[in-house]
């Protein structure tokens, strides 16, 4: 077998970048997550799509064990994490994971490069190698002469850019994007996408991307619709 195959079948074999299993989250008398299953792979680029209120965002925030679920398993890579202690799960978000949101949430006391490095120095990197990274990462996003721009100073593109490269930085194994182009123009909103996919797909990372736009989750690999807490269809877009 060629090497080429070889990884191919590897990838095949290996437990899912991150599943659920079902996943039920109620608050109250509310099911917000009423038996959800999700696999995604390395490499695979989901697009989650539903009306509002549906509960893309609980899924994330569950699958990524910033909030509990009642009931069903959370595993990274074949391993379950929904039971470790909090204190393991918050490294595992800061080592494993990569978070967008629709507005960058930057710190605006900190410049580009500052914001982009934050998360590795909070992991333990040297400051010396996590500038460094965090200037590559935003010459790879187009942002070469604004390592030392404050957000203030950045348009909406821009900054979520910024936010974009603090995503990746470490190489996550999962990205999980909230309406990452949600407060953009639709041209910046596609272009955004599109490097966050592009970048994602050259890691290999997996990518879990909440968007109400349609046509901007036709570029994911697969599009997932919930309806009321629940998987309502599955759509292979590539
Ligand atoms: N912390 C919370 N406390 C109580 N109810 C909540 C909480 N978070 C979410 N919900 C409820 O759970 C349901 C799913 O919410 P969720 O935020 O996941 O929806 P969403 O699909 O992300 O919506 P949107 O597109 O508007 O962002 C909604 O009915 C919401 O009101
Ligand atoms: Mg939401």
């Amino acid at each position: 077998m060629v090497a080429d195959q070889r990884s191919m079948v590897q990838e095949v074999l290996a437990p899912p970048a991150i599943s659920g299993r079902h996943l039920v989250k109620n608050y109250g008398p509310h099911r917000a997550l009423a038996g959800v299953d999700i696999d995604v792979r390395r490499g695979e680029a989901v697009a989650i799509v539903g009306p509002s209120g549906s509960g893309k965002s609980t899924l994330l925030h569950v699958l990524a064990g910033i909030v509990p679920a009642d009931a069903g398993e959370v595993c990274l890579a074949g391993s379950r994490i929904d039971e470790l202690s909090e204190a393991r799960r918050s490294e595992l978000r800061r080592s494993e994971f990569g978070f967008v949101f629709q507005q960058g949430m930057l710190v605006d006391e900190l410049t580009a490069e500052e914001n982009v490095a934050l998360p590795m120095l909070l992991g333990g990197t040297s400051r010396a190698e996590a500038m460094q990274a965090a200037r590559y990462w935003l010459d790879r996003l187009g942002l070469a002469g604004r390592h030392r721009s404050m957000p203030g100073e950045l348009s909406g593109g821009q900054a979520q850019r910024v936010a974009i490269a603090r995503a990746l930085a470490h190489r996550p194994t999962v990205v999980f994007a909230d309406e990452p182009t949600g407060q953009l123009d639709s041209r910046t909103g596609a272009e955004i996408m599109d490097v966050l996919l592009e970048i994602c797909a050259e890691t290999n990372a997996a990518i879990l991307v909440v968007t109400h736009d349609q046509e901007l989750a036709s570029r994911a690999t697969r599009s997932i619709r919930i309806r009321d807490g629940r998987i309502e269809s599955a759509v292979l877009t590539a």
